[in-house]
């Protein structure tokens, strides 16, 4: 009797406490450890909850910090372009964006979670923008991987461009696309990006995607405990002098390329625009803490000095990488 009630109350526990057990939910990485201050968002500001596009778009316009509940489908006519210091959180088993995505351009200490973000056409789900201090957690990107739409009938799922930086991305659940995460949208942004884009992934799960898992230029990735299963052409690529440190991952299924440094941009990635590929300098890659690549390539073709995360984060044990990222990720998880 005894026995089965604290069973009956453990069994209670677990399902209030989504966080899978010996990991942490906060934030961690660049978007917190920089030397511009860890991102808060709408910290110490007005609490709203809004049900409509119209409310959502209103509220998280501006400077004044405000946290925004968001409640429901947003069937959005424009971009959602969201200023500085704001949380915009889905609530309960997460909000929905349809028809258009998320703009975070010349804003700082922006927090997004629980929002799905699905089938935008012809643009990005998220692009970040000239920001800094970006949190991007526990979201859903879906829209299709298929030869008949293509590379280019929908854009990235989340793109972080022209000089943005101090930013993480955890916890995020990534199906069904081509071409997923950008960072540095062009070899000519040289100046803009050089020494900038400093981002953490980690604990994302990717599946069934092309490329850019993430793709970046001139900038500072640190990848870890990531899952990637049938990200079939090219999973992480750094390139144009990009630094990336990959640790503790786990790569599955049909997954073609896992890691490279080569610099070429594959005619995959880019088929309608660079048939023959894309020629690019190199990036530079170090592992961390040992992966697991499965069956799939890496090519390393030059270490760089990027070998050693400046801050604390803990690793989830490489043996329960999958079944904590599948139970940890995307919508519905935060309590
Ligand atoms: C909000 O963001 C701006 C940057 O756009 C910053 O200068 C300002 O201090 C912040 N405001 C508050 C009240 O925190
Ligand atoms: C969203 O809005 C568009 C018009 O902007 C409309 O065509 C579409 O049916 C709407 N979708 C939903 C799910 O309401
Ligand atoms: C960002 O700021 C620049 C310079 O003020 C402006 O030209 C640009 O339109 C802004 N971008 C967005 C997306 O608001
Ligand atoms: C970047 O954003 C800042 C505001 O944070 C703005 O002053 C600046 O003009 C923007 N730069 C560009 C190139 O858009
Ligand atoms: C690996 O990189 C080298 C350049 O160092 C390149 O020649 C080779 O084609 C690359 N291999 C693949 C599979 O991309």
């Amino acid at each position: 009797m005894k026995v089965s009630l604290l069973n009956t109350l453990a069994y209670m526990a677990a399902l209030v406490t989504a966080a899978p057990s010996g990991c942490d939910f906060s934030l961690v990485g660049f978007g917190k450890d920089n030397p511009i201050g860890a991102t808060t968002g709408g910290k110490g500001g007005r609490i709203v909850t809004v049900t409509t596009p119209e409310a959502l778009a209103s509220a998280v316009e501006g400077n004044e910090p405000r946290t925004v509940y968001a409640k429901g489908t947003f069937n959005l006519t424009s971009r959602l372009r969201v200023g500085s210091n704001k949380s915009i959180i889905g609530v309960g088993k997460g909000a929905e964006v349809r028809q258009n995505g998320v703009t975070i351009a010349n804003s700082t200490n922006v927090i997004l979670r629980n929002f799905g973000i699905r089938f935008i056409v012809d643009n990005d789900g998220i692009t970040v923008q000239n920001s800094t201090r970006v949190w991007i957690d526990h979201n859903e990107f879906e829209s299709e991987f298929s030869q008949e739409v293509g590379p280019d009938y929908y854009d990235g799922q989340c793109d972080i461009v022209r000089g943005s930086d101090w930013i993480t991305v955890s916890w995020n659940y990534f199906h069904n696309h081509w071409k997923s995460s950008l960072i540095g949208n062009s070899d000519v942004l040289r100046d803009v990006d050089f020494g900038k884009l400093h981002i953490t992934y980690h604990h994302n799960y990717w599946r069934n995607i092309g490329t850019r898992g993430p793709a970046g230029r001139f900038g500072h990735q640190h990848i870890y405990n990531n899952l990637y299963v049938d990200f079939h052409y090219q999973a992480i690529h750094s390139r144009s002098d990009n630094q990336v440190l990959v640790e503790g991952n786990v790569f599955k299924g049909d997954t073609r390329t896992a890691l490279t440094t080569y610099g070429l941009v594959i005619p995959e990635d880019s088929p309608n625009t660079s048939p023959e590929g894309d020629p690019e300098i190199d990036g530079f890659a170090n592992l961390g803490a040992k992966n697991d690549f499965g069956n799939s390539d890496v090519n390393i073709t030059q270490k760089g000095t990027f070998y050693k995360a400046p801050y604390r984060y803990k690793l989830t044990p490489l043996d329960r990488v999958e079944s904590i990222v599948k139970q940890g990720v995307g919508l519905g998880n935060l309590g």
